[in-house]
């Protein structure tokens, strides 16, 4: 695997390839890789000639400066994990290169994606997300970008970056991959302690719960449960939300249509997310 970790030279390379024919797939990631981000690489193998994979950790994307601080930093493994899925470029940016002084920061009309749910409780977030994705997706001309559907209001977000600013590529939204015992993988997930791990699953039950319920209660009624039992579990909880594929909040269900059930909550200091298609 090559290593890249100057932007002009990552884009020479990428922008020659490109022209003998080769196409080319992006994985953007914060590092601290699983198998949720190889199952990203995998299908970016699948489709493409070449496949990319950044690792940045982006300061502007936290509004929390501790949890910045905490963010776990495991390149050796990363590196390790990144050669053995056969993925063929590592980009390694420091912040200058990402981030360098004359760049203007942009602000993005991202509507109501910006306000509700993580928007809500995450101020400035997804601004941050964008902008680093857009310095990605400048430096990285790539044909497919690959998302897992963990993050999905940031799949939405990045779907309108890429809408705004005309990028010219596919997007693909990976499913997510679980832990036997259903807890999404999440470089998050490392911060447990090993009660806090067990504990965690309870985000897994209450997506059971909600879809084995789901035409059996109200949906005000379903989340009151839901969030009850999360309480009970010892977690801290931001929201449950029951909402249609474009995350507008629903109040009853026709029975037919999407319904996405979202979840963020705190066990102690870490805070968890996750989502699941419920119908
Ligand atoms: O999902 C992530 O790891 C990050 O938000 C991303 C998309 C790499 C941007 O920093």
């Amino acid at each position: 695997m090559r290593i890249y970790r100057l932007s002009a030279e990552m884009t020479g390379f990428i922008d020659n390839q490109r022209k003998t024919g080769q196409k080319i797939g992006f994985v953007p990631t914060m590092g601290a890789l699983h198998q949720g981000h190889i199952s990203l690489i995998n299908e970016s193998k699948n489709d493409n000639n070449l496949t990319i994979c950044s690792i940045f950790v982006n300061p502007t994307q936290f509004n929390n400066a501790a949890d910045f601080q905490k963010y776990p930093i495991t390149i050796e493994n990363d590196i390790n994990l990144l050669e053995l899925a056969g993925c063929d470029i590592l980009f390694l940016p420091s912040i200058e290169e990402i981030y360098p002084t004359q760049l203007t920061k942009e602000h993005y009309d991202l509507g109501s994606l910006e306000t509700i749910l993580e928007g809500k409780y995450r101020p400035g977030h997804f601004q941050g997300v964008c902008l680093v994705v857009d310095r990605l997706l400048s430096i990285i001309h790539c044909d497919d970008l690959y998302l897992g559907q963990k993050d999905y209001q940031q799949c939405m977000v990045i779907e309108k970056l890429v809408e705004l600013k005309n990028y010219d590529l596919k997007m693909h939204f990976c499913e997510t991959i679980r832990e036997n015992d259903g807890l999404a993988m999440s470089s998050r997930n490392a911060r447990l302690n090993e009660s806090e791990r067990i504990q965690a699953t309870a985000i897994y039950d209450t997506f059971l719960y909600i879809k084995n319920n789901i035409s059996l209660e109200s949906l005000d009624g379903i989340k009151k449960t839901a969030q009850e039992a999360l309480t009970s579990k010892g977690f801290i909880v931001d929201y449950v939300a029951l909402t249609n594929e474009k995350l507008e909040p629903l109040d009853i269900w026709d029975g037919k249509s999407t319904i996405v059930a979202l979840v963020a909550a705190y066990l102690n200091e870490v805070r968890l997310i996750d989502n699941m298609i419920i119908a």
